[in-house]
């Protein structure tokens, strides 16, 4: 079988997720690490929303929609918890693991198929 190729700024970009969320679930995290979160998440939905227009994606609606709806939820969920005990750190760390589950392994990976296939990469 053909191995398929990555896009590879899109693939690094999503494992510094997997290692933030390691880091969100550790007793001692240090607190910048959701400064982190915040700036990463700010970061890697620019680069991919660029794409899109730059593509003219046909989904790009839906999935800056998308996009959205993780920055509400990030700030509801920052908001409701001035505190970042463990029982925070165990709701964010499940809200991020969801997000890689659907979205990444989702309409990310429609997205990089059709990056793929553009010469825009
Ligand atoms: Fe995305
Ligand atoms: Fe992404």
């Amino acid at each position: 079988m053909k191995k398929t190729s990555e896009l590879i700024w899109q693939d690094k970009q999503h494992q510094v997720l997997f290692e933030l969320i390691d880091q969100i679930k550790t007793a001692e995290v240090d607190e910048s690490v959701f400064r982190r979160l915040y700036d990463y998440a700010e970061n890697h939905f620019t680069v991919e929303e660029e794409y899109m227009k730059q593509l003219n994606y046909p989904s790009l609606a839906q999935h800056i929609q998308a996009h959205n709806r993780f920055r509400d939820e990030l700030d509801d969920m920052m908001e409701a918890h001035p505190h970042y005990d463990s029982h925070f750190r165990q709701a964010l760390a499940e809200f991020l693991s969801n997000w890689l589950t659907s979205h990444i392994y989702g309409i990310d990976k429609k997205l990089e198929a059709f990056i793929l296939k553009s010469t825009y990469k």
